[in-house]
C-alpha cells in the first residue's frame, strides 16, 4: 500500500492526487483521500485506480490545504469502496490512512464495537480511527494519538487527521515513512517518488516514532515523548526519473533505460588496475574473516541473489539463496556468516524479517538496495546502492540487472579478501566485459528480435524456460516476468530437470526458451534436444556461433560475453519477450493484477 500526505496553506488536492499516481506501483485495488475543507473532514474513496478516485472527486470537488490518501493492495477484507481508506471513527471526525497489518486488530474491534462503535469495514486499519476518536474526548490531538498507537500490536505506518486541527499526525513500526520537505509545504509518504517532482529534501521516519506536522512546523517525537533531532537530507534521485517520458510503459522506459542505470552501477567500482573491485564501503580485507554468505530475498530480488550465489560457488566460496519467507533460526549462522539481503526496495517484509533473525544469530549482515535511507539499509551493517534510480513498472527489469552486477563485484571482493580461496579464473577478461556491458545491453535493446519472436509464439498453450549455472535464475527470472505481466501460464526450470518431470507438460504448443550462458552449456542443448523430440518448438537464448543454433527453431540472440554475465544480456531480451508478448495481449503492463511492488506484509 502507498501512503501520502500533504501539509500546507493553498489547496493540496491535486498534489495528494498526483502523489497517489505516482505511489500508484505499491497498490492499486482501490485508494482515497481525505482533506479539511475548513467545515469538517472530506473524504472521497474509490475501489479500482487511482483515475476512478479522479473521477469521483472531479465530479463532486473536494478542497483542503491538509490532507492525506493512499492507494491500497488488500491484505484485509476484498478491494470495495467501503474497505479503501482513509477509514474514519463513527462521527467522522478522525480520519487514518494505514500501511502494514495491526495484529491485535480484532481484540481491539471487539472491546470498541462493545463500547458503541460501528465498524463499516473489514479492514484492521478501521480500529485506529475508532481508538483515536475515543481518546479525543479526554485528552488534546497529540496525547490522543500517542495513546492510540501505543495500544497497537504490529506494523505500521499512518497518517491521520483530526477535523478542526491544522495538522496531520504520523507514526511509524515497520512500515516505511518518509517526509518531504519544502518552503511552501511538507508531504509524508512512504516512498519519495511520491513528492519528488515538489522537493527532493527528505526527513526518514524511524521505527517508533511520530511526527506532528503542521504548516509552518514538524515535530518529531519517540513513542514515548522524547525529542527527536534529525537533519533533513537530499535524494540523489531525479524527478525525470520518476516520469514515463516517450514511452507507453515505466517499464518499457526501465528496460530501455538499463544500459545507463548499469554504467551507474558500475562507474567507479572498478579499480585503476582493471582487474579487481573498488567497492565503497568494503576496501581491500573487508571480508577476511567471512566463511560463508547467505542470501535472502523476494521475488525478482531472489533471483539476482541465486545468480549472485552461483558466481561465488564457482569461486569456490560456500553460498546458498534462500526464499526470505523461507528464512528462520533453524538455519545455521555465525559471526563469520555473511548474511546479504538483496532487495530493490529495502522495504519487503519478509526480506527484513530474515534479516533480523540473522543479525540475531549474530551473522555479519549486508543490504544491497535501490533506496537510500530504505529499512535494510539503515538496518544493515552496511549497504551496498545498486544506483538503478526509481523503478515504477511493478515488474522489476533495471533493479535485478544492476543487483547482480553489484553482486558480481560483491562476490569478487569476498573472494580476494579470503585468504584460501583460489584466485578468480582471468579476471581481467571479466572486468573487460563489465566495462562494456551498458554497450552490450544496447546492442540486445537495439535488435528487435524478441518482438517478432513474441509474435510468432503467441496463442502458446505455456512458455517454459530452461537453463543451467547462472543460466538457470535468468530462466526463472524470465518465467516470472512472462507470468507477471502476460497472465499467461509460464515455468522456469533448471535444465537438467526437464527430463525428471516437466517434459509431461512439453507440447507443439509449449515453446522452450533455452538460455545458454558460455561454451560449456552443451548438455543443455541436450535437454533442449530432448524437449524437441517430443515436438517442443526450441527457442534460444544465447551469443552467435553457439552448437545450439543448429538446434533451435528461433532465436534470441546476445552479443557474446563473458560467461558470468552472458545471463544478464539473456535476461534483457527475455524482458524485452514479456513486455511485447504483454503489449500484444493488451495486459496492464505497469501494474499487472493482484501484484504489488513493494510488498510490506509478510
Ligand atoms: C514484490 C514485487 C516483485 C519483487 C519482490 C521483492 O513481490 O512484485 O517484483 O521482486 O516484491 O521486492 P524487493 O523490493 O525486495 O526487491
Amino acid at each position: 500500500c502507498g501512503i501520502i500526505a500533504r501539509v500546507g496553506e493553498d489547496d493540496g488536492v491535486d498534489r495528494l492526487l498526483g502523489g497517489l499516481e505516482r505511489l500508484e506501483y505499491r497498490g492499486y485495488d482501490s485508494a482515497g483521500i481525505a482533506v479539511e475543507n475548513g467545515t469538517g473532514l472530506a473524504v472521497r474513496k474509490a475501489s479500482g485506480e487511482v483515475t476512478d478516485l479522479k473521477q469521483s472527486v472531479s465530479a463532486s470537488r473536494i478542497h483542503g490545504g491538509i490532507g492525506i490518501g493512499h492507494t491500497r493492495w488488500s491484505t484485509h477484507g476484498p478491494p470495495t469502496d467501503d474497505n479503501a481508506h482513509p477509514h474514519t471513527d463513527t462521527t467522522g471526525e478522525v480520519a487514518v490512512v494505514h500501511n502494514g497489518v495491526i495484529d491485535n486488530h480484532a481484540a481491539l474491534r471487539r472491546e470498541l464495537e462493545a463500547a458503541g462503535c460501528e465498524f463499516t469495514s473489514d479492514t484492521d486499519t478501521e480500529v485506529v480511527p475508532h481508538r483515536f476518536e475515543r481518546y479525543l474526548s479526554a485528552h488534546p490531538p497529540e496525547e490522543a494519538f500517542r495513546k492510540t498507537v501505543r495500544d497497537l500490536d504490529g506494523s505500521y505506518a499512518i497518517a491521520a487527521m483530526v477535523e478542526g486541527v491544522d495538522a496531520v499526525f504520523a507514526a511509524r513500526r515497520g512500515s516505511p515513512l518518509v517526509l518531504g520537505v519544502s518552503d511552501e509545504e511538507y508531504f509524508l509518504a512512504s516512498d519519495v517518488p511520491a513528492f519528488l517532482e515538489h522537493t527532493d529534501e527528505v526527513i526518514y521516519f524511524e521505527d517508533d516514532e511520530i511526527g506532528v506536522i503542521t504548516p509552518d512546523h514538524v515535530e518529531i517525537t519517540t513513542l514515548d515523548g522524547r525529542p527527536v533531532e534529525r537533519a533533513s537530507e537530499v535524494v540523489a534521485w531525479d524527478a525525470e526519473e520518476t516520469s514515463k517520458g516517450e514511452y507507453p510503459h515505466y517499464m518499457r522506459k526501465e528496460i530501455e533505460m538499463q544500459d545507463v542505470s548499469l554504467a551507474n552501477a558500475i562507474q567507479g567500482r572498478i579499480d585503476d588496475d582493471g582487474t579487481t573491485p573498488d567497492l565503497d564501503p568494503f576496501p581491500p580485507g573487508t571480508f577476511a574473516a567471512i566463511e560463508r554468505i547467505q542470501f535472502v530475498a523476494c521475488g525478482t530480488s531472489f533471483h539476482a541473489a541465486k545468480y549472485g550465489a552461483q558466481l561465488l560457488n564457482n569461486a569456490g566460496i560456500p553460498a546458498q539463496s534462500f526464499r526470505a519467507s523461507e528464512y528462520d533460526d533453524s538455519i545455521p549462522v555465525d559471526e563469520q556468516t555473511l548474511v546479504v539481503a538483496v532487495t530493490q526496495s529495502g522495504e519487503t517484509a519478509d526480506t527484513l524479517r530474515a534479516f533480523e533473525c540473522a543479525a540475531s544469530g549474530g551473522a555479519r549482515t549486508v543490504a544491497v538496495t535501490n533506496v537510500v535511507g530504505s529499512t535494510a539499509a539503515r538496518e544493515a551493517d552496511d549497504a551496498l546502492f545498486i544506483r538503478a534510480g526509481p523503478e515504477i513498472g511493478v515488474a522489476a527489469t533495471k533493479t535485478f540487472s544492476s543487483q547482480v552486477v553489484v553482486l558480481s563485484l560483491l562476490a569478487h571482493r569476498v573472494s580476494a579478501d579470503v585468504a584460501d580461496v583460489a584466485p578468480w579464473d582471468d579476471p581481467a577478461a571479466f572486468y573487460d566485459a563489465l566495462e562494456r556491458l551498458p554497450e552490450d545491453v544496447r546492442t540486445v535493446l537495439d535488435r528487435g528480435d524478441a518482438e517478432r519472436v513474441a509474435e510468432e509464439f503467441l496463442g502458446s498453450d505455456a512458455f517454459f524456460f530452461i537453463g543451467r549455472g547462472p543460466g538457470y535464475p535468468v530462466a526463472i527470472e524470465g518465467a516470472l516476468k512472462f507470468k507477471e505481466i502476460t497472465y499467461e501460464h509460464a515455468e522456469g526450470f533448471a535444465a537438467g530437470e526437464l527430463k525428471h518431470g516437466p517434459l509431461a507438460l512439453v507440447t507443439p504448443r509449449t515453446p522452450v526458451f533455452t538460455v545458454v550462458t558460455g561454451d560449456d552449456n552443451g548438455t543443455t542443448v541436450t535437454n533442449a534436444e530432448e524437449a524437441q523430440t517430443r515436438g517442443a518448438p526450441i527457442v534460444a537464448v544465447s551469443a552467435p556461433g553457439h552448437r545450439i543454433d543448429d538446434v533451435a527453431d528461433a532465436s534470441l540472440q546476445i552479443p557474446a560475453s563473458h560467461p558470468d554475465l552472458a545471463g544478464l544480456l539473456a535476461n534483457v531480451q527475455l524482458q524485452l519477450l514479456s513486455y511485447h508478448t504483454a503489449d500484444r495481449l493488451g495486459r496492464a503492463i505497469d501494474k499487472p493484477r493482484n501484484l504489488a511492488k513493494s510488498v510490506t506484509v509478510e
